[in-house]
């Protein structure tokens, strides 16, 4: 290896070393200040260019020293780009605008293969450009969830007005029904039933419509650990708690979200409860939060509610958060609909896992930074 001098392609203010073969002045500027990551190599397998798009994208540490190497030891942690690369000189057709998830780092890039070639037309190199495209996706996913939802949610509603009035009919015309029969037991029994049954029907027909209905945030600095407390004695209410044990793990100094305090605690109670039920009675709960550095402004605030029951089979985990979505007797799967309604509704994210002793652990996601002045808290593009 020749000698070079510290190549700190991080820093884009520093002066840049010239190396030997590579493009100076003007034009690696170019390169290095691209947005999109740019990789390009040699036919004998040495690097030639990687910018700073391309190390941060593919979570490399620039060494001194990575130009002129073999790429395959540069890019030794992403074996799937030095597959892409090597490919370049042996196929016909070279991919454009192909995307690939990285094993390593769990990234979604789109990336572009081409060839360099030389005056006399022979290949003597070949570039990869590419770009993280994993918020993109999750954008999309999310944005495709909220059409779903949407149409769902006008749907919903046009039914359940239409059959409030129906039922409503049905409990008044039982209730007349009644008084005209008043000496039959029988008859009395089965209208009472009737009352109950369409009683019953309104009463989903209105948790339907409360759940279409679009969230107005009143947005406050809130204390998560006040939520928790709440949260947990509504649980309580609902679900009898018996030998589950709860465990709290709020530091003392935790930053205020900007959140409605009222959807948080129904959040937070729905989550609790579903970890009620999923542990029959036996098990511990930990409640945890914490602030993690997020994409911008003051970062995020991590939630977790976590227990030790069953946890949710990979099978189930892409539709628990479907409205109807239940696998309980009585179930109505509006809890995490609901819950995924709210989390939306403040700009956060909301992920399951099954922890190591096989449990649930839903982990909500909420910005710090107050809802619409994200434009201010300087987001890198
Ligand atoms: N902590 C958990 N552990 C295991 N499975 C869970 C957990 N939380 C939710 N689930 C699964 O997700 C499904 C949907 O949950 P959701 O809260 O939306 O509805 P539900 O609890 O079934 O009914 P509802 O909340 O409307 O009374 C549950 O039926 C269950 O299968
Ligand atoms: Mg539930």
């Amino acid at each position: 290896m020749h000698a070079t001098p510290p190549a700190d392609p991080v820093s884009p203010r520093r002066p840049r070393p010239r190396v030997r073969g590579v493009p100076s002045g003007f034009f690696r500027d170019i390169v290095e200040s691209l947005r999109n990551a740019v990789i390009a190599v040699r036919r004998d397998g040495r690097l030639a260019v990687m910018n700073d798009g391309a190390y941060r994208a593919l979570g490399v540490t620039p060494a001194p020293g990575d130009i002129g190497r073999p790429y395959a030891e540069v890019l030794r942690p992403c074996p799937e780009i030095v597959r892409i690369l090597s490919s370049a000189f042996e196929l016909n057709l070279l991919p454009n605008r192909a995307e690939l998830r990285l094993k390593g780092t769990g990234k979604v890039i789109g990336y572009t293969l081409g060839l360099v070639r030389d005056a006399a037309g022979e290949a003597t190199g070949a570039t990869l450009l590419f770009k993280d495209l994993t918020r993109v996706e999750q954008l999309e996913e999310r944005e495709r969830l909220r059409d779903r939802l949407a149409a769902l949610g006008e749907m919903a509603a046009a039914i359940a007005h239409e059959v409030k009035n129906p039922l409503a009919g049905i409990e008044i015309m039982a209730g007349l029904l009644k008084r005209r029969v008043a000496e039959s037991a029988e008859a009395q029994s089965l209208l009472n039933e009737i009352i109950h049954e369409a009683k019953m029907a309104n009463a989903i027909v209105m948790e339907v419509l409360e759940f279409v209905r679009p969230i107005r945030l009143h947005v406050e600095p809130v204390a998560l650990a006040r939520v928790v407390d709440e949260a947990l004695a509504m649980a309580e209410a609902v679900v009898p708690r018996r030998r589950v044990r709860v465990t709290t793990e709020l530091p003392a100094g935790l930053v205020a979200v900007e959140a409605d305090a009222q959807q948080l605690r129904q959040l937070v109670t729905n989550l609790v409860i579903n970890a009620f039920e999923a542990m029959d009675g036996n098990g511990r709960v930990t409640i945890a939060a914490r602030q993690v550095a997020g994409g911008h402004g003051a970062g995020c605030v991590e939630l977790e509610v976590a227990d030790d029951g069953p946890g949710v089979p990979d099978e189930a985990r892409d539709r628990i958060f479907s409205p109807f979505f239940t696998t309980k007797p009585r179930g109505s799967g509006l809890g995490l609909s609901i819950v995924r309604k709210i989390v939306d509704a403040h700009d956060g994210r909301i992920d399951v896992s099954n922890g190591p002793s096989g449990g649930a652990c839903f982990r909500v996601t909420l910005p710090v930074t107050p809802l619409g002045d994200e434009a201010n808290a300087g987001e890198a593009a």
